[in-house]
């Protein structure tokens, strides 16, 4: 392993890199449209449910990792109050910028690493964000959570909608989907030098990306390490990644797919 800069400075030029991809065409005009709408969201039923039971009503919330912002404008439509974005590639936060104008947000960015953030960032925010394809990213998870936790206010949910680790362990792409391709506990991370679209489309090739796994005990054991309270953790058998793991969806037997992690900050 090298030191976590190495592996974050080095995904940062490859997101960057990719932005270009992610705010052009016909998927990031229609986002356009949809956000001007006063009940725009992004969220899927399955998130909407999870944060409708927490009461986020007049909650101010921050997401980690939050790309351009559309997961954390769609609060509004939930009676949240979009607060803050951080995440450290320059590109995504312009196109964030220019989302949030046009939901009529007074959400701020912080373009930062997580693992490096300003002394003055904001803090006590009343909820937290992490949502599908950011703790993959994460080299050092309790040193993430440390971060997360200390931008919370106390009893102040964090509530997490990721990927199964365990789904990590299958290629999607491969002729053998359903074969077991690498290990659960897997400790280097996988490496990448193709741009990162959600489509499955070719976007060419981009500086190398990192992305880590990190198994349910990792994340659950990380949290409760920064200070946060597991409150709830549920598995579930639907796909909430790129389209290519719908084939694990609706089969028997069933892998789990995506979880909700809820917990708060002591
Ligand atoms: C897969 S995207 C999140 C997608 C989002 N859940 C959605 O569906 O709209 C991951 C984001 O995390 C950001 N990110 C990765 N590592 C980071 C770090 N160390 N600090 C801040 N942001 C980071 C990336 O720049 C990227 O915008």
């Amino acid at each position: 392993m090298k030191p976590t800069h190495f592996y974050t400075e080095a995904n940062r030029a490859a997101w960057d890199a990719s932005a270009p991809l992610h705010g052009a065409g016909a998927d990031w005009e229609a986002l356009l449209e949809a956000a001007a709408k006063p009940d725009f969201s992004v969220l899927d039923d399955c998130l909407t449910q999870t944060l409708i039971e927490l009461d986020v009503h007049g909650k101010s919330a921050v997401q980690f990792g939050c790309i351009n912002a559309r997961e954390l404008l769609s609060l509004t439509s939930l009676g949240a109050v979009p607060a803050l974005g951080v995440d450290q590639s320059r590109a995504f936060l312009e196109q964030a910028a220019q989302l949030a104008r046009i939901a009529g947000s007074d959400c701020q960015f912080l373009c930062a690493d997580i693992y490096d953030l300003p002394e003055n960032t904001p803090k006590h925010f009343e909820l937290g964000l992490i949502t599908i394809g950011v703790l993959g990213w994460m080299p050092d998870l309790p040193g993430f959570f440390a971060r997360v936790a200390a931008l919370l206010t106390v009893g102040g949910p964090l509530v997490i909608y990721e990927t199964h680790p365990y789904l990590e362990m299958f290629d999607p792409n491969s002729d053998q989907a359903f074969t077991p391709a690498t290990s659960y506990f897997k400790k280097e991370p996988f490496v990448s030098e193709e741009a990162i679209t959600y489509d499955g489309t070719d976007g060419g090739r981009t500086p190398a990306s990192y992305w880590f796994v990190h198994t349910m005990g990792d994340i659950v054991t990380a949290c409760a390490g920064a200070g946060l309270m597991l409150e709830r953790l549920t598995e579930h058998p639907h796909s909430n990644r790129e389209v290519e793991y719908d084939q694990y969806e609706r089969r028997e037997p069933q892998l789990p797919l995506c979880f909700t992690l809820v917990a708060r900050k002591r």
